[in-house]
């Protein structure tokens, strides 16, 4: 711990103070041989396990081939499997693409990019609690002041930010039935919060993680949805 403290800067936080050296399927085993059940798995990204077969077998099999070659200098035929097979497993009819970057704050930075360049405008509505992100705009878009934006401003322009619809309790929602939740209702949400006609996009985790692992009241989404096709506004679903 003294020599994470004197390397790593405080902001790369920790939530239990120990040092993984090994790991098998849900097993985490620290420097002093103290053995865990790995309920974190990384955020949800080791869902098949530490050390699984298969995925060893097959980074053993691509190192041995190539390390990197970065695919805007020399593409590769993975990259496009990928792609395709996320295109094949995401739900909808319309045509997909899939772009891979290196983060989630990445993502959403791009997110935004396209949303923009695409409707021409240039508000983002985001929503309470939400996390979206380190960078500036991703710490913009994050509904969160403290801990995550404190201190860092000023934020990114032409950001907004919506009442949580997961956490009705504690917010303007609170009088609301699910079944209240229409394109109206998100109309007269955003009365005193932006021009309907800026917005480019709204972004939102479907399931909120940061602000407490709640999925949203379906028919919030789906009013979200209705105002968002009747605006020519486009919806960011954040699942990461
Ligand atoms: C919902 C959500 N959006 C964005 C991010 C940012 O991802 P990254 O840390 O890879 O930049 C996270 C990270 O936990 C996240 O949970």
């Amino acid at each position: 711990m003294e020599r994470k403290r004197a390397a790593v800067p405080h902001g790369a936080i920790t939530n239990i103070p120990v040092f993984i050296k090994k790991a098998d399927n849900f097993l985490l085993t620290d420097v002093d041989d103290n053995v865990f059940i790995d309920f974190g798995a990384g955020i949800g990204v080791i869902n098949v396990g530490h050390a699984n077969d298969k995925v060893v077998e097959a980074i053993s099999e691509q190192a041995h081939k190539f390390t990197h070659t970065c695919f805007h200098m020399a593409m590769y035929e993975s990259y496009v499997q990928v792609a395709e097979k996320l295109n094949k497993y995401t739900p909808g009819d319309s045509q997909k693409k899939t772009y891979l970057i290196n983060s989630g704050a990445e993502a959403i930075e791009n997110a935004v990019k396209i949303a923009r360049r695409y409707t021409g405008k240039s508000a983002i509505v985001a929503f309470e609690h939400a996390f979206h992100g380190r960078t500036l705009l991703g710490l913009t878009l994050t509904g969160k002041v403290s801990p995550y934006r404190e201190g860092f401003g000023p934020m990114a322009p032409e950001i907004y930010h919506l009442p949580s619809p997961h956490r009705p309790n504690i917010h303007t929602l609170s009088h609301r039935k699910p079944s209240e939740y229409t394109a109206d209702f998100i109309a007269e949400q955003l009365k005193t919060v932006v021009p309907v006609s800026d917005i480019a996009a709204f972004i939102i985790e479907p399931v909120l993680g940061e602000g407490g692992v709640l999925p949203i009241d379906t028919s919030y989404l789906q009013a979200l949805v209705t105002f968002a096709h009747d605006h020519n506004i486009l919806l960011i679903a954040d699942e990461i």
